[in-house]
């Protein structure tokens, strides 16, 4: 099904393959991927970004991710989208942010100062909705999709993003056979494959953290390292 929240709560309006599985995900609370701490990645390397405090930042399938908040904090007009209406009232409600909330287009859009999450799909989003962006966190987003969804993503993010947007992405390998996605395994490989004809792609970062995560060892991972990329303009 898909979702809307209006004042009195979750209305189903229709059936969406592409976006059931996120919607049940969110209204069962099944949120495995949430984290209750800003990412060490984006507070350890996002710097090497180098933008300016008031530059404008993007990050794609946003969850209800605290990394907007700490994103706001450095100064940073920030820009989220998220299909899931009940992940958007949550990131609100739980951070006792008042939204003001208006239509943009197909989207739905939740406002605070300097904050905005645009509430539909990613697919949805136009080089309009991006312009002047600067910076994209991507967390978790890549690495939530399937392996032909993927491409469609890499192409739909560079064409919306000015091609001056450096990117800073956290992304996981492991062996694929051993466990269904989400999370996928995104190989380095194919991180270069989807980026590397517009981006100049560096390795920040690599490491074994299975031993770290029960959850990944009891589906029976024998391996699981995590990766963070900087993505910039080639020279
Ligand atoms: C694995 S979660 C990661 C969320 C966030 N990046 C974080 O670090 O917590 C992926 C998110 O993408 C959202 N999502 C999936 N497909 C989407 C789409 N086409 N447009 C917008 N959001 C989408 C899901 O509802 C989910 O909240």
């Amino acid at each position: 099904m898909a979702f809307l929240l209006n004042s009195i709560g979750i209305t189903e309006v229709g059936f969406d393959m592409k976006h059931d599985f996120w919607h049940e995900r969110w209204l069962r609370n099944e949120i495995g991927f949430h984290q209750q701490e800003y990412n060490t990645h984006l507070q350890e390397f996002w710097f090497r970004l180098g933008l300016s405090p008031d530059a404008r930042v993007f990050v794609p399938l946003c969850g209800k991710t605290l990394d907007l908040l700490w994103l706001r904090a450095q100064g940073h007009e920030v820009m989220g989208v998220e299909i899931s209406p009940v992940a958007v009232r949550d990131f609100f409600g739980e951070n006792d942010l008042t939204p003001r909330v208006s239509r943009h287009g197909l989207f739905e859009r939740w406002e605070t100062d300097g904050l905005v999450i645009l509430c539909g799909d990613f697919f949805d989003l136009g080089v309009g909705d991006l312009r002047n962006c600067s910076g994209v966190f991507d967390r978790a987003s890549l690495i939530a999709l399937p392996p032909e969804m993927r491409r469609d993503y890499a192409v739909h993010l560079r064409q919306i993003t000015p091609p001056v947007a450096r990117t800073l992405l956290v992304a996981m390998e492991y062996p694929q056979e051993q466990m269904q996605g989400p999370p996928f395994s995104v190989r380095e490989e194919e991180v270069r494959e989807l980026y590397d004809q517009a981006y100049d792609i560096k390795r920040l970062y690599s490491l074994d953290i299975l031993e770290e995560h029960a959850r990944f060892r009891e589906k029976g991972l024998t391996g699981l390292t995590e990766k963070v990329y900087l993505m910039g303009p080639l020279a």
